[in-house]
């Protein structure tokens, strides 16, 4: 009898600075993308900051007012560092502005298995290259901020799709 061989499936890891506003936000639009779709069993998403000052928070509560006006819950997500060993356990990992670029840059271990990139390098058409911190800022920035992530993160996983072979 053929075994039944099913492959692991991809992870990929956001990164912000403090993984409390950004980057679970685009880990929980990504994974309730994911769960809608043909992709679900087939990809992990994880979301760490540059940043420890919140390990262990919850995601702000204006991230998670944002994301419930669209149908994401993320109050289960809780901060955590971004470590050198995420390099291994990752096939993508995703920064939302220059600076998380250049500290993760810093990071990586030669021969890293994971490929690192730009948030708004899968947006389509012209637009900002960084998702702009909504932290100090009142109610719009995050609704902004989601308005980017929305359709970078459904961009990324058209990608995973060609990546997988269903697209
Ligand atoms: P994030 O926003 O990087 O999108 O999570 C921030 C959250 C907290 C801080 C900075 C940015 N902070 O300095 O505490």
């Amino acid at each position: 009898m053929t075994p039944v061989v099913s492959a692991p499936p991809r992870r990929i890891l956001f990164v912000c600075l403090g993984n409390i506003c950004r980057s679970p936000s685009a880990e929980g639009l990504c994974r309730a993308m994911i769960e809608e779709s043909d992709l679900a069993g087939l990809i992990e998403t994880d979301s760490a900051g540059t940043g420890g000052w919140h390990q262990g928070d919850a995601p702000d509560p204006r991230a998670i007012e944002a994301c419930a006006r669209r149908g994401v819950d993320i109050s289960d997500l809780r901060a955590r560092q971004v470590i050198a060993q995420d390099y291994a356990r990752f096939d993508r990992i995703i920064a939302m502005d220059r600076s998380n670029h250049a500290n993760l840059l810093r990071l990586a271990p030669a021969g890293a298995r994971a490929t690192l990139s730009m948030m708004l390098s899968f947006a389509p058409g012209e637009g900002p290259d960084e998702v702009p911190d909504p932290y100090y800022g009142g109610r719009q920035g995050f609704e902004t901020m989601l308005d980017l992530l929305g359709a970078s993160v459904s961009a990324l996983l058209n990608a995973e799709r060609k990546t997988l072979g269903l697209g």
